[in-house]
């Protein structure tokens, strides 16, 4: 093992001594100091905004928004709680009801993140959606879900269109930034038009702790990706993981670099934060070193949490633009999605100064439930130690605990609260995460060692992370074959320096198609445009079969270790 971090933090943590609290905590008392002890009803937009709004922070800077091009916008408490009151009348004037689905479809401009809070205000459903999908992962989303009204924007809308037959129950597509020379389509209202009809009082539905309030999808081994349903209760881990894991302090200006498309920009991009009521920044823009640095330098972003795969991109950009820019603001960094390699935290050290926290969880656990705090030491290549409450073990596939050492299932005891509620419509598929009695199984394999530091070792199933984003190898090989060229497609994750994984994808051809470089290229096009930018092979091959087991299964363990030279383990079950 590496040598230990201790670390000198600038300010006293929120949490001050982990054994000690891990002793005393029990999530009733978080609930009491959010004030969710009533019998009345609850509502996480009241915690997150109006709450700030009726104090001193009705003029404190909720948001800085920095856009992709030279625009800049910000919103207080007061200002975000109007807007989003007007967002919530907008949607109850469509007949939104509480319990329907709203769906968002938006680059990350302010209207994307008012609006998930106006739709928790009506007691509705929010499903953020990432602008990088195509028509089929929206088709998909919206198809499955349900969703009633869809906000989006001028430049994705095209996308919608493509797909809008087969959506019966959208009944309404709110466009926003439509310029005057662009016709509305269909069922299409101008998000700006309608807002300037709303009112800025709303009553805030009071619904029960249980209610929805965000649905994800994400990825598995198996068939498209399932609806993760969460619930209000989840606040009561959005409000104390990000005061003890991500550290913010009322003085702290913060930034998430990720999307609410994934649940790290829903959590800990919007509810986490204003819970605690921080200040946050959102950049609209794609990742590039030089305008990162110059959003922490403008802002002064004292707190920031990122991905492993944006921390090594900046790690190849170099010290240069580092050095370039004023970062002494910056006191507390923290990462998720993937292995945070000792590498990385090495050069955290060298080039930022501070020492870079992993954090571990999934859109199905809601929040971090094994991660590293300003007041632990840091074992670089180590998640770190289970939150306060949470009981996380390794475990064997009959349930029975492993010793320290050993590598087994990562698995976490039921109980915690912003654990999904269910997968919607697939009540079959949730049941399978609880088939070990006693635990919820996440996937993951990883082993404790003797001072109760977890550390993860890789996925049990097939599923790719690459750059940071979770993907069913399933849904990429539904769609391959679906170019005219692929007969049959196997896809595996494959190790790649900068992003973890890439994914590639093992193709038979069609008869009457050939091999050529020219339809790699038209392939990748294809599943950029119709799935989504994150999801396409890099690396294609064609081959003459892809191995299938004798009940039809591709063997996608075998592709990987025939590409990566290991093993081929035990091959009885191959189609002859
Ligand atoms: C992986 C992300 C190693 C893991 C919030 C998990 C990690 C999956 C870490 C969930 C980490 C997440 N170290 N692996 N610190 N954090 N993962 O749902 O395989 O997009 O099961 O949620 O990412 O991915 P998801």
């Amino acid at each position: 093992m590496e040598k230990e971090i201790h670390k000198n933090n600038k300010i006293p943590p929120n949490l001050k001594d982990y054994a000690e609290t891990c002793k005393k905590f029990r999530w009733e008392d978080v609930k009491k100091e959010l004030g969710l002890d009533t019998k009345g009803g609850v509502n996480i937009a009241t915690n997150a905004i109006d709450a700030h709004a009726d104090t001193w922070r009705r003029n404190k800077v909720a948001l800085y928004w920095e856009g992709s091009g030279e625009e800049r916008k910000k919103y207080t408490f007061g200002e975000m709680r109007q807007e989003s009151n007007r967002v919530g009348n907008m949607l109850k004037s469509l007949g939104v009801n509480k319990g329907d689905r709203v769906f968002v479809f938006l680059p990350r401009i302010p209207e994307l993140y008012i609006s998930i809070i106006g739709i928790a205000k009506i007691g509705a459903v929010a499903g953020p959606m990432f602008s990088a999908f195509g028509p089929e992962a929206i088709r998909d989303r919206l198809k499955d879900s349900g969703a009633k009204v869809l906000i989006t924007d001028a430049s994705l809308r095209e996308r919608v269109h493509q797909v809008w037959d087969e959506l019966p129950e959208l009944k309404t597509v709110v466009v926003t930034r439509l310029p005057e020379t662009e016709r509305l389509w269909k069922a299409e209202i101008h998000y700006e038009r309608e807002i300037e009809k709303a009112s800025y009082d709303l009553g805030v539905e009071q619904i029960s702790l249980e209610d929805p309030l965000y649905m994800l999808y994400t990825s598995g081994t198996t068939g498209k990706p399932k609806g993760v349903v969460h619930v209000q209760n989840d606040m009561i881990s959005h409000y104390i993981t990000t005061k003890w894991a991500l550290d913010l302090h009322e003085e702290d200006v913060y930034w998430c670099s990720a999307d609410p498309g994934w649940v790290t920009g829903t959590v800990y991009g919007l509810w986490g934060p204003w819970l605690n009521g921080a200040s946050q920044v959102v950049f609209e823009g794609r990742y590039d070193a030089e305008r990162w640095y110059s959003v922490m330098e403008q802002y002064g972003v004292t707190v920031w949490y990122t991905a492993p795969t944006a921390l090594r991109m900046l790690m190849k950009a170099g010290e240069e633009p580092v050095k370039r820019h004023d970062l002494s603001a910056l006191r507390y960094i923290c990462s998720v999605g993937e292995p945070l390699n000792p590498e990385v935290i090495r050069w955290g050290m060298d080039v930022y100064g501070l020492c870079i926290h992993d954090t571990w969880w999934q859109t199905e656990t809601g929040s971090i439930l094994i991660t590293n705090y300003p007041s632990m030491p840091i074992r670089p290549g180590s998640m770190g130690k289970p939150f306060p409450g949470v009981e996380a073990a390794i475990i064997d596939a009959q349930g029975k605990e492993l010793p320290p050492g050993s590598s087994g299932i990562l698995a976490i005891r039921p109980g915690w609260p912003s654990m999904m509620r269910t997968l919607w419509k697939d009540e079959k598929r949730y049941k399978e995460y609880f088939q070990i009695p006693g635990w919820y199984t996440t996937g993951d394999t990883a082993h404790m060692d003797k001072d109760g530091y977890f550390w993860f070792i890789g996925r049990a199933d097939d599923v790719i992370m690459t750059a940071g984003h979770r993907v069913g190898p399933f849904e990429v090989e539904s769609a391959l074959v679906e170019h005219k060229a692929v007969a049959e497609a196997g896809v595996i994750g494959k190790p790649d320096p900068e992003r973890g994984q890439i994914i590639k994808a093992f193709l038979v051809l069609r008869e009457g198609f050939s091999p050529s470089d020219e339809l790699k290229d038209d392939i990748k096009e294809f599943i950029k445009h119709r799935l989504s930018a994150h999801a396409y092979p890099r690396e294609i091959q064609f081959c003459e079969s892809v191995p299938k087991t004798r009940s039809g299964k591709i063997m996608r363990r075998l592709l990987k270790a025939r590409e990566l030279g290991l093993p081929e383990g035990d091959l009885s079950t191959l189609e002859e």
